[in-house]
């Protein structure tokens, strides 16, 4: 079975649970890590082996992500990594 790419977004102190267990999980990859602070992208992506970005728009265009892990802080309002995420058609996240 091919892995589903997974897009991590918020590299913080639950995104780092987050990346762990997924790294369990052999039908999963976590293919991108996205985060507002470029020094805790390159942390994750180079730990992880993903492609990084610190635009969230970029890595959902970019990374061809078919499942995306939210952990940033509650809120953000239209700008939410979250609401940009689940705004994507499920077939072309
Ligand atoms: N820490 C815990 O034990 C815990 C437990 C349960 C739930 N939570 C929830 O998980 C969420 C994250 O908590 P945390 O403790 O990991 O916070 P954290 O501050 O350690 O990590 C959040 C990360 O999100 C990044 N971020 C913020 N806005 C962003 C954006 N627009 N795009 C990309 N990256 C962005 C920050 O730079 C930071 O690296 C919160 O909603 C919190 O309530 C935390």
């Amino acid at each position: 079975m091919t892995p589903v790419r997974v897009g991590l977004i918020g590299c913080g102190k639950v995104g780092q649970i987050h990346a762990a267990a997924l790294r369990g999980i052999p039908e999963a990859e976590l293919a991108a890590v996205c985060d507002v602070s470029a020094e805790r992208v390159g942390a994750f992506a180079g730990r992880y082996g993903a492609r990084g970005y610190t635009d969230v728009d970029a890595m959902l265009r970019e990374s061809r992500v078919e499942a995306v892990v939210i952990g940033t802080p509650h809120g953000g309002g239209r700008a939410c990594p979250g609401r940009k995420a689940a705004g994507r058609d499920p077939g072309r996240l």
